[in-house]
């Protein structure tokens, strides 16, 4: 079975609203810091890009959770892999993610985000799929919204694989 991607948003769409988020956050935090928080790995490409496009200082932190269990995109328990190296108590935290999905990782990252003491704490994802949504996940910046079909690239895989697509593909089985 050999797979296709088709271009579901191209590079110059993903740069351009990038840009518009960019200028969004640098207007919403203006006179103070955002923290950037990364979910690695799929955020770290959105983060990259939109980092370089925000005004106001920028501090970042990277972290990695995967599900417990064998049913991974949807048991709702995630196991840090790798923890934040700095502390966010009393920062205006933003947690970039690629995807949200069924929201159940990112519910339970944020709860568990909050109980360390942020100032603030906002969600910004590039992509989110509603018709997914599970658990309900307060989104405060979306790139796009999508349809319920499995995209590739600016961070995103399939296997491992199509990260460095530098636009939003599906992937299609022939
Ligand atoms: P959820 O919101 O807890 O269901 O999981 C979100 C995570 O599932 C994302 O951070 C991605 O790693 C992964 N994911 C969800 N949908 C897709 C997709 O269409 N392509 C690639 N990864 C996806
Ligand atoms: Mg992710």
């Amino acid at each position: 079975m050999s797979e296709h991607i088709r271009v579901l948003l191209s590079e110059e769409e993903v740069d351009a609203r990038i840009q518009q988020i960019g200028d969004q956050i640098s207007k919403d935090y203006e006179g103070g810091q955002v923290h950037l928080v990364c979910v690695l790995k799929g955020g770290s490409f959105f983060m990259c890009e939109l980092a370089k496009r925000i005004t106001v200082p920028v501090s970042l932190d990277f972290m990695s959770v995967s599900s417990y269990g064998k049913d991974t995109k949807s048991s709702g328990v995630v196991k840090i892999v790798k923890d934040l190296d700095e502390s966010i108590k009393g920062k205006d935290v933003l947690v970039v993610e690629d995807i949200v999905d069924s929201g159940r990782t990112l519910s339970y990252l944020l709860e568990m985000l909050r109980d360390r003491g942020p100032k603030s704490l906002r969600l910004c994802t590039l992509l989110d799929k509603p018709d997914r949504r599970v658990v309900d996940v307060h989104v405060d910046y979306t790139g796009f919204a999508i349809p319920d079909e499995f995209v590739v690239g600016y961070g995103l895989d399939y296997d491992q694989k199509y990260r460095n697509l530098p636009f939003i593909g599906v992937v299609e089985f022939e």
